[in-house]
């Protein structure tokens, strides 16, 4: 199995042909002591899992990977970790996509390619007394060779699909963790704001009427930006806004959903 050729100080590879799910044995490492900065990435998995207890087809060919990390933070605050990892996705996508390709981040974590999900990310983290976690898994899936045709209700694509020349899996890796590396530390010295700022530079939808689906219902709105913290916010008819801090967003223009 191909190595990436360098991780950034501070992380270490755990490579595998195949796991059930990257995330999983990231959780199981935790488990056993794994150390803050320990990557684990495998050729296919069995049991890919994305957001919202869903499949993450995982076939050869793709990238599937995960950070594990022990971040001396509340759980509220790890959820910005978000824009971290879809930010270090952009970085590993800079300079190979060809210049006719729109790349996008949709709220709160996937990355388009022309309006079509090539990109997805998955945080889980230990359940923690008074707030504090002792991990955090965070679990990147990029479709660079397939992608699913039935995603059961959002496009998809792959990085062949539009055009990027064959990369190898360890360098898209490698630039992953080097994005990852650079802005976990622009997040931790300069705050959320130059994050927010980057992740928006980039929004898919901003200033568009939106639905936000949620587990108790949806709600239609202006996507206005992001607050402080990184939520949603959604200008609403009656001339309030509204934060939402998770949920899954549809553009009324497209059928585009994560
Ligand atoms: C999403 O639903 O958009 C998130 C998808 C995350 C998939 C990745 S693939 C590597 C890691 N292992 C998993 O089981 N899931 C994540």
């Amino acid at each position: 199995m191909e190595r990436p050729s360098s991780l950034p100080v501070g992380y270490r590879l755990a490579a595998f042909e195949s796991l059930d799910s990257t995330n999983e044995q990231a959780r199981r490492i935790a488990a056993d002591g794994a150390l803050d900065g320990t990557v684990v990435w495998a050729k296919s998995q069995t049991a890919g899992r994305g957001r919202q207890g869903r499949q993450w087809q995982s076939p050869e060919g793709n990238l599937y990977c995960s950070i594990l990390l022990r971040p001396q933070m509340a759980a509220g605050e790890a959820a910005q970790y978000s824009f971290v990892s879809v930010l270090a996705l952009g970085h590993a996508l800079e300079g190979l996509l060809p210049d006719s390709v729109a790349m996008q981040y949709k709220w709160p974590n996937d990355l388009l390619l022309d309006g079509r999900k090539a990109a997805g990310i998955l945080l889980e983290s230990s359940g923690a007394a008074g707030g504090r976690m002792d991990w955090l898994v965070i679990g990147a899936g990029l479709n660079v060779e397939e992608f699913p045709a039935d995603t059961g209700g959002y496009a998809a694509t792959s990085l062949r699909a539009v055009g990027v020349r064959p990369v190898a899996l360890s360098e898209l890796l490698a630039r992953f963790v080097e994005g990852f590396a650079h802005w976990r530390a622009r997040w931790q010295n300069e705050g959320l704001t130059v994050v927010r700022e980057a992740w928006l530079a980039r929004a898919a939808g901003l200033g568009q009427e939106i639905t936000v689906r949620l587990p108790g219902g949806q709600m239609k709105g202006r996507f206005d930006g992001l607050d402080e913290s990184g939520a949603l916010l959604l200008g609403m008819g009656d001339g309030t806004r509204r934060a939402v801090t998770a949920g899954d967003v549809f553009f009324q223009d497209s059928s585009v959903e994560g």
